[in-house]
């Protein structure tokens, strides 16, 4: 094994991810969730701890192993996902990754008793989330900020927008409508976009994604230093 941490791209960088899911409970045995492995984020934090970062990750519930190397702050709800990592920023941090797929909204209350069935037809009262990218991009002393972005349609358009309205430096998109691409799938194709210029990775494994991800975002956090 090699040591990078004094040589890859992001030798001395403290970076924190978010990953995974988050679950926003309706009653004490149901919840609201988005499809979100997690892979993604669990391999991002694997590369960049190989290029030579510091790594938090901030997670949702998912079933994959702590990456080696890499500190694991498991987290259930937004709120949770919120508060988790803008303590973890507190602590300094260079690079935010988000790759969470965060549910945008959460129940109003959560029903202490399980709810009984009765009529055919219940309605859900929803409120929205708090957005731990903008929060944390829109931060006076915000680090370096890479968002993600799944689109079903205009995933250029969609993605870019998102990276302005949140003040992001870079934007990793994805379109989720293609089949055995994102969500659950072990393989993926990306676009990166930048204020600036854009570029298109894969379709290659979420492994190999997130080591050329890793090696960007490097160059560009380094530009940015400068
Ligand atoms: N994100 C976040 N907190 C939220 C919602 C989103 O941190 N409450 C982050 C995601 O992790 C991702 C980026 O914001 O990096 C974009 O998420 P996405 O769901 O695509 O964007 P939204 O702003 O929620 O817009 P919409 O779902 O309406 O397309
Ligand atoms: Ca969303």
């Amino acid at each position: 094994l090699v040591d990078h941490s004094r040589t890859g791209v992001l030798a001395g960088k403290t970076v924190v991810i978010t990953a995974g899911p988050t679950r926003e409970p309706i009653d004490p045995v149901r919840y609201i969730s988005n499809h979100s492995s997690g892979k993604m984020g669990y391999a991002l934090a694997s590369e960049a701890h190989k290029a030579g970062a510091r790594v938090i990750l901030v997670s949702g519930p998912v079933a994959l192993s702590a990456p080696i190397g890499v500190e694991v702050r498991p987290v259930l709800t937004a709120e949770d996902m919120l508060q988790e990592a803008s303590s973890a920023v507190d602590e300094g941090c260079d690079l935010f990754i988000a790759t969470a797929a965060v549910a945008d909204y959460r129940p109003e209350t959560c029903a202490g008793d399980k709810i009984k069935k009765s009529s055919d037809a219940m309605a859900l009262s929803l409120v929205r989330n708090p957005d731990t990218l903008a929060t944390i991009a829109g931060r006076d002393d915000a680090p370096f900020s890479v968002g993600f972005a799944a689109e079903t349609t205009d995933v250029a358009s969609y993605a870019t927008d998102k990276m302005q309205r949140k003040k992001l430096n870079m934007i990793v998109a994805n379109d989720v409508s293609t089949p055995g691409l994102g969500f659950n799938s072990d393989n993926n194709a990306v676009t990166v976009f930048w204020p600036g210029g854009q570029t298109s990775i894969g379709p290659d494994s979420k492994t190999n994604i997130a080591r050329q991800l890793v090696a960007m975002i490097g160059e560009h956090l380094g530009q940015a230093a400068r």
